[in-house]
Parts: C-alpha cells; structure tokens; sequence
C-alpha cells in the first residue's frame, strides 16, 4: 500500500472518529429513567424516607436493613401497588410500626416510592434469619 494510499485512509478514519465523538455526545437517549417523577412531592417523600428511617427495615437497590422487604419496585409489584402501600403506611402491621404520618405524608412517600420504582430493577431477595441471629441470602 503506498504511504499516499495510507494517509488518505487515515484521514478517513480521522473523520469518523470525530463525526463518531459528535453524534455520541449530541444524540441524547430517549430513556427518561423517572427523572420527571421527582417532583416536588416526591423530593419531601425522600427526606421523609430519611427522616422516620425507613432504610433501618428496608433496602432501596438491594441496600439498606433486612427485616422488611426491598422497596424499589414494590409499586409495580404484581398485587401490591399504591394502595397497598397506603394501607400499609397509615395502619403499620405486627412488625412494622405505625408511623402516624399525616395523609399530606403518606403523599409524598407515595410520591417517592413510584419514582424509585421508575429509576431501575432491583429483585426482591429473599433471607433467612440463622439460629444465632445473623441473616443470610437464601
Ligand atoms: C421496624 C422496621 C420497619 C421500619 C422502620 C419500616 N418498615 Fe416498612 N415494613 C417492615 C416489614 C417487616 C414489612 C413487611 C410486612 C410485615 O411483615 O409486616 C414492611 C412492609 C412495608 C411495605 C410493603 C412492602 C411490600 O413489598 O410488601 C412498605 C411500602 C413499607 N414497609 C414502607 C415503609 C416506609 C415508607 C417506612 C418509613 C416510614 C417503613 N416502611 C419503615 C418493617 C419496617
């Protein structure tokens, strides 16, 4: 291959390498990923997941406590949903308390938890509680 052949090759690939680079960081991706779900609501709905702690019991994304089940998809969970999670959060059951959040609260918890729902998949795992009290994966 001659040197002229080789250059203009390079160039070429110079080119697209560029037209490439442009067209990677100009097209945007149409995945919106729940960003317009955090709205206003849905941001008290977060700082009040942090302030009753409701990572203490529950994990977002696989993080977070044991002894209540993961949170990050249970809105679109097949047979629970926003009203579930309601009832759940002005009544409590045995092993989780009754907060006594204002409606206004339950709201914006509610708010929350259908954008974390929209942010991405985490399963639901499963765990068992050892007989010396340590928790593991099943
Ligand atoms: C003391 C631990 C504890 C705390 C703190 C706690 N929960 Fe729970 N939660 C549980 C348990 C345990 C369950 C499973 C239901 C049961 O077994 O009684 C549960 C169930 C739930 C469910 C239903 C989940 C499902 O998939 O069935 C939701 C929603 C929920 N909690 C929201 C919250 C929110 C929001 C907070 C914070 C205000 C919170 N929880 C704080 C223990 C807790």
């Amino acid at each position: 291959m001659s040197t002229s052949t080789r250059r203009f090759i390079f160039w070429i690939l110079i080119v697209l390498f560029f037209i490439h680079s442009l067209l990677v960081f100009t097209i945007g991706t149409d995945e919106d990923n729940g960003k317009n779900l955090m709205t206003e609501e849905a941001q008290i709905g977060k700082l009040l997941f942090q302030k009753y702690n409701c990572t203490a019991c529950h994990q977002l994304y696989g993080l977070g406590g044991y002894m209540g089940p993961d949170l990050t998809n249970m809105i679109s969970s097949p047979g629970k949903g926003e009203i579930y999670a309601r009832t759940l959060l002005q009544t409590g059951t045995q092993r989780m308390p009754n907060f006594h959040l204002t409606e206004e609260e339950i709201n914006s918890m509610v708010a929350y938890l259908k954008y974390v729902d929209k942010t991405g998949i985490s399963p639901v795992k499963k765990f068992k509680i050892n007989f010396d009290g340590t928790i593991s994966q099943k």
